[in-house]
């Protein structure tokens, strides 16, 4: 066999829609040298994680768990343990997660339907109602942060009194707001919600949250089928992350490691103030964005401050731009998905990311790729109009 050489990966700054630039001291925890799942000095790491889980999470929740995988993996661990055979779940249509969602819940065993809403959109918490009218669900999933159009869902409250008027169980998605973007699990009466550390918690992937509230936890402890998913049944792995802190499979120590170091920078930070970070960056880079005449996909009152949904000047290929972008300024940003595929970017602006630097960055090399491309535009044009911005504030 040829000698494989030793892995030099580009030094690229990731500013799509994940995963985002990784905190220093993140990678740091990452490489501390791995102790036992069950060593005592690991036991308090887990606490010290559960802990800074529930504070970011804004929730008492005791199930509250890094689950070990990606996102998806979070996201299955809700669907499979709140959905039994038969069961019906509502799930938005406005992006491409709702549509994992359903697919999800369809390989539970339940039924998803769904609740209408053009991508791009927000759902109106008035068309939840109608659809729990409709379907009678046990289950409603929202997602908050919809990383394929640049959409966060607005009232959330509304949303929760529309569910449990009809006595379903409301599940979120804040994998792209979670840390990021204002997001209050039990102020917000949500029953579950899950997130992944590779975006505005600047970890990378591989042990994601999920918290569980009480009424969700007693649907799953009352189930009258097990979990499809042995290693994701919670009720399982609570035997670890509870009480009892007895095997259930070997924790990724060193992913447990690296996210309660980034809990540990968002609590240092200050939740609140963490927000508004992302907002204040979020909107320079928009209005950057703006300046370099592309235009906005989302209309202002929905859009997510950690991710940017542009259509680009008619006539531009997003892929090409994506490449040039990556290929000649190390920066990574994405296509649009689905509707916005052939028109639009997204660039993300989460954790790490939501900073002065790389939003510059990735402005500047934008507009130099614009004008790489025979765009008529001034190459600086995006990085003036950010600066201009953030002295605003
Ligand atoms: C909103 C949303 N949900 C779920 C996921 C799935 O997470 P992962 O790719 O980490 O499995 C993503 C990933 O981008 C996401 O953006």
């Amino acid at each position: 066999m040829d000698p494989v050489d030793e892995l030099r990966p580009p030094d690229r700054l990731l500013m799509g829609p994940g995963p985002s630039e990784t905190h220093p001291r993140v990678l740091r925890a990452f490489g501390t040298p791995p102790v036992g799942h069950l060593d005592p000095a690991f036991i308090d790491v887990m606490d010290d994680t559960q802990r800074l889980l529930r504070s970011t999470f804004r929730t008492d929740n005791r199930w509250t768990i890094p689950v070990s995988g990606t996102g998806s993996a979070a996201m299955e661990a809700a669907i499979a343990n709140l959905v039994e055979p038969g069961d019906t779940a509502v799930v938005p249509s406005n992006g491409y997660f709702g549509d994992r969602m359903a697919e999800m819940v369809r390989r539970a065993g339940g039924t998803a339907e769904p609740v209408d809403a053009p991508w791009g959109e927000p759902l109106d918490p008035a068309d939840v109602r109608t659809a729990c009218a409709e379907y009678d669900p046990d289950v409603v999933g929202v997602v908050h942060a919809e990383t394929s159009t640049g959409v966060l869902q607005p009232s959330m409250p509304a949303i929760a009194d529309a569910v449990h008027d009809h006595d379903a169980l409301l599940l979120v998605d804040c994998v792209t707001s979670l840390g990021g973007v204002e997001f209050r699990a039990d102020e917000w009466d949500v029953d579950a919600a899950y997130a992944g550390a590779q975006k505005c918690l600047s970890c990378p992937p591989g042990a994601s949250p999920l918290t569980v509230g009480e009424a969700a936890a007693a649907k799953i402890r009352n189930r009258e089928t097990p979990v499809r998913s042995w290693y994701l049944d919670l009720s399982e792995l609570d035997a670890y992350w509870g009480e009892d802190r007895s095997y259930h499979h070997t924790a990724p120590i060193n992913n447990v490691y690296g996210l309660r170091e980034a809990l540990r920078l968002v609590d240092e930070e200050g939740i609140e103030t963490r927000w508004a970070r992302h907002e204040r960056y979020g909107e320079a880079l928009g209005e950057g964005l703006w300046a370099l005449g592309l235009e906005p996909v989302v209309d202002a009152g929905a859009r997510l401050p950690s991710l940017t949904t542009a259509r680009l000047p008619a006539g531009l290929d997003p892929g090409t731009v994506v490449e040039r972008m990556r290929d000649a300024y190390d920066v990574e940003i994405a296509t649009g998905l689905g509707t916005f595929a052939n028109e639009a970017v997204r660039v993300g602006c989460m954790g790490h990311g939501a900073r002065r630097g790389p939003v510059l960055e990735t402005l500047g090399a934008l507009g130099e790729t614009l004008v790489d491309f025979g765009v008529d535009v001034d190459p600086g044009a995006g990085v003036a109009a950010a600066v201009t911005s953030l002295r605003e504030e």
